[in-house]
């Protein structure tokens, strides 16, 4: 349906259609293959070009404009959609172990009448997406609606909220003419990402938080105001087909996948054919073993005889195929009892309340800590000591407590209060005025902070003390042995042997790793400060910037601000940090203690690469990423992540991706690593 009305000029008219087809292509490459191939500003000029077009020429606008992703459209109810086709649950096989699978294939074989020594039946393999099922209707390429499953005959349009998934494609892309009818099934979600940083908002505006991705990209897509889903990023994979009428579906489940990647469609990279029930033991193994990584929750993987005549044969139960199955994972939620309320303490001083739970088995692991983020949304959620909770835990996220079980207390239990005195150091607890966030005032005194800035110390990327990890420095903290930082340089193999389960010899390894570290840069001291707001990038940014530690301790707010990347926020943090004596004197105290690094001037030596901006991609033949990147830092230049205008340089090795692209794309010089170290010998 390019725009093809009457009453409009040509030239108006093609434009639009070659606006259609660039955006498309675009957002196509944005959304769904995460590779775009033009910067934001240049598809924001496309996208504003054609809403002037469309503007001057309402003719112009069709249902599958590029620009007909709006917010703010509001409907007073959903309205019923009735399935040409009815959408079908799967089993589901909550036996969790191989055995699953094995029964499933068992089953198969059974219903295809095949003997013992027949071939191995082939499965198609995907994840189970734990979302919310979608029915999109493509007339003629066209998305002209899209439903939720509802009760699997009449579901409810929810066209105006899945118009904003940009990961949807309004049309079909593709070479071949786009058939009469498609309708293409799968699973809106969000990824975990996105879920975390929209509770990450909501917490610091004091706001409601969300249970999990699944609930919130369910709720989103039945909002009457597709307002709601501007702050609330959805994805969405397909897994299937509905009614489908002038396409011939290609003799397989996973080609027919192959072809809805083809028009445009997000389809999940972690799928595959396999054979047999040993293929499927394999797969559930090994995405068992991933879970964790996936950038989304999944519940389980689902298994689908892979031949489509095949299908047809088995056939359905009541409302199931008898082709597919899902086989679950154990649960990333779980009901608990809420036994405590401990307190924590960070390194910043944070207090954080804590989940004492009755041990609980939940994504794959037993839980018996879970945050409980802060004070409010612990009142928010209405927990108290003795209620039974939720426990949910996804990926690598902290274990978190979503919310109560509803049910009577057996008697009165008082809301739990934030105390007045830090647990671990008795200081005065404060709370920024209108803040949400309760911290100790007592800094280096508190012993947890103490610890925390121990172990941020001794870190690998700051002062790198090996052998120094979070037993030892309880120890020492408890123990008293030390207070201050520089009082770890004081340590020697006598006060360390007379700790318990510490040997000589790793006494000694102890007191070599600390006199080892203090050979070191500005940049990592300055890191492994722990300033707040200072991290790693922003700590070599400082040092390049200031070159010694004295002129950054002098240093001003403005002048803080002239350095690359240091706002408001981080100029205040770290001249609030500097003005605490006790800070300068642990500095003072640091350098009598033997620690140095090579003052700017003398160290520098020739900076080749003083002020330029370069971005890494692909393997380089001889040097690691780490090592390349600190070439560059030595010689006075920048790493970033992403190529933009502002980058000089893109170096490539093998299997470069995207960003290679973007570089010609922006007219950005490419090198090899020769050309890399030809630049570093100041070429
Ligand atoms: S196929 C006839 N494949 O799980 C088969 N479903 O009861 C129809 N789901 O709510 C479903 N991932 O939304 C299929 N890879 C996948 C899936 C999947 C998640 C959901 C689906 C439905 C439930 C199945």
């Amino acid at each position: 349906m390019s725009p093809a009305p009457t009453d409009v000029p040509d030239t108006a008219r093609r434009r639009a259609a070659e606006l259609h087809a660039l955006l498309h292509h675009h957002a196509h490459r944005y959304y769904v293959l995460d590779a775009p191939e033009i910067p934001d500003a240049d598809y924001d000029r496309l996208f504003q070009e054609l809403q002037a077009l469309e503007a001057a020429h309402p003719a112009l606008l069709t249902p599958d404009s590029p620009t007909q992703r709006v917010l703010g459209q509001v409907l007073p109810g959903l309205a019923p959609v009735r399935h040409a086709v009815p959408m079908l649950s799967i089993r589901t096989e909550t036996d969790t172990t191989a055995a699953g699978a094995l029964a499933f294939d068992a089953r198969v074989r059974r219903e295809l009448a095949l003997a013992p020594d027949d071939p191995p039946v082939r499965y198609a393999v995907e994840l189970k997406f734990d979302g919310l099922a979608i029915n999109l209707r493509y007339e003629r390429g066209v998305l002209v609606q899209a439903a939720t499953r509802g009760d699997g005959e009449t579901g409810e349009d929810v066209t105006h909220n899945i118009r904003t998934i940009g990961q949807i494609p309004l049309r079909l892309l593709g070479e071949t003419a786009a058939p009469p009818l498609l309708e293409v099934r799968g699973e809106v979600y969000m990824r975990r990402d996105d879920f975390e940083r929209l509770n990450e908002r909501q917490r610091e505006k004091g706001g409601r938080t969300f249970i999990n991705p699944r609930n919130t990209a369910a709720g989103a897509v039945r909002q009457l105001d597709n307002r709601a889903l501007a702050d609330k990023k959805l994805s969405f994979f397909a897994y299937g087909l509905g009614d489908v009428q002038g396409w011939v579906q290609p003799p397989t489940h996973s080609a027919t996948l192959d072809a809805l990647a083809a028009f445009g469609l997000p389809v999940s990279a972690e799928r595959a054919v396999v054979a047999g029930a040993e293929g499927l033991v394999t797969f559930h193994a090994r995405i068992a073993a991933q879970r964790d990584a996936l950038p989304f929750d999944i519940d389980g993987v689902v298994y689908k005889v892979d031949e489509i005549a095949l299908q047809r044969r088995l056939g359905f139960v009541t409302r199931e195929p008898r082709w597919a199955v899902a086989h679950k994972y154990p649960a990333q939620e779980q009901a608990t009892r809420l036994n405590g309320i401990e307190i924590q303490v960070g390194r910043t001083g944070k207090l954080t309340p804590v989940a004492k739970l009755e041990p609980v088995f939940v994504g794959g692991t037993t839980v018996s800590n879970a945050t409980l983020h802060n004070v409010f949304e612990l009142r928010r959620k209405g927990v108290r000591i003795g209620d039974r909770v939720i426990v949910r835990r996804a990926g690598d996220v902290i274990p978190e407590v979503v919310g109560r079980v509803p049910e009577a207390r057996p008697h009165y239990v008082p809301n739990f209060r934030m105390p007045r005195q830090c647990p671990v150091c008795g200081s005065a607890v404060v709370r920024e005025k209108g803040g949400i966030d309760h911290r100790c005032s007592g800094g280096l005194f508190c012993a947890a902070q103490r610890k925390q800035a121990l172990l941020h110390f001794a870190g690998r990327r700051a002062m790198d003390i090996e052998g120094l990890g979070d037993k030892l420095v309880d120890q020492l903290v408890d123990g008293g042995l030390i207070r201050t930082l520089p009082e770890l340089y004081k340590l020697g193999v006598a006060k360390l042997s007379a700790l318990e389960r510490m040997a000589d010899k790793s006494a000694a390894n102890l007191v070599a790793a600390l006199e080892k570290s203090k050979a070191t840069t500005l940049a990592r001291f300055v890191y492994a400060l722990g300033i707040r707001q200072v991290g790693e990038t922003t700590a070599k940014d400082l040092a390049r910037h200031f070159g010694s530690l004295d002129r950054l301790i002098a240093a001003s707010e403005d002048e803080l601000l002239q350095v690359r990347d240091v706002g408001p926020v981080v100029a205040r943090s770290i001249r609030t940090f500097f003005d605490q004596p006790h800070n300068v004197e642990v500095v003072e105290q640091l350098r009598a203690a033997g620690v140095h690094w090579p003052e700017h001037e003398a160290a520098l030596g020739p900076q080749p690469l003083a002020g330029r901006t370069l971005v890494l991609t692909g393997t380089l033949p001889t040097l690691s990423r780490d090592e390349a990147k600190a070439l560059i830092e030595a010689a006075g230049g920048r790493v970033a992540g992403s190529v933009s205008k502002k980058t000089d340089y893109v170096v490539t090795g093998a299997e470069a991706g995207s960003k290679l692209d973007k570089a010609r794309e922006l007219g950005v010089a490419v090198l090899d690593e020769d050309g890399l170290r030809a630049l570093l010998a100041g070429g």
